[in-house]
């Protein structure tokens, strides 16, 4: 996999003046989804204004059920509290898990920060056991810099 080239690909979609920024995100998901293999489910979480939880903002894959998130549950809450990269390689392994899907076997989580202020979070579900590596992580920390770019050019 070519994460080189998929970051130019997903950098110029956010740029993409003419869309919203909700439409880039989400194009931003689908590109993700269909271009890596082991990227089953592609989608981003933010805070949901002051409350202690988290909202599914974009995403790629199968619907979800589980659209809002509480801090602390689930790997995607434990995120928001720890803000630390989350990489799971069995989901089963994993008390404080929340399925989604019952295909899914490993996960990875990275925060997003926006001036060093945990903001949301990526989220990847894969149907592959033990499917991410670092470089999945120093991926996805580039394309959420990227994303947190764009959010604070589009605040100003
Ligand atoms: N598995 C996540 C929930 C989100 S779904 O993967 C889309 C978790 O444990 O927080």
């Amino acid at each position: 996999m070519d994460f080189k080239l998929l970051e130019q690909e997903a950098l110029s979609i956010l740029n993409k003046e003419e869309l919203i920024i909700d439409q880039r995100m989400e194009l931003v998901c689908q590109l993700l989804q269909e271009k890596v293999a082991h990227y089953d489910w592609v989608g981003f979480y933010f805070k949901n204004g002051e409350k202690p939880e988290l909202k599914l903002s974009a995403y790629a894959g199968e619907p979800t059920e589980h659209t809002i998130i509480p801090f602390g549950k689930g790997i995607c809450g434990q995120v928001a509290e720890s803000n630390q990269n989350f990489v799971v390689p069995d989901v089963q392994a994993q008390d404080n898990y929340i399925s989604c899907n019952i295909n899914v076997k490993s996960e990875v989580v990275i925060p997003l920060f926006v001036n060093g202020e945990n903001i949301g979070q990526i989220d990847i579900d894969s149907n592959t056991a033990n499917a991410f590596n670092e470089a999945d992580e120093r991926f996805l920390e580039k394309i959420n810099a990227a994303v947190a770019d764009i959010l604070m050019r589009n605040k100003a």
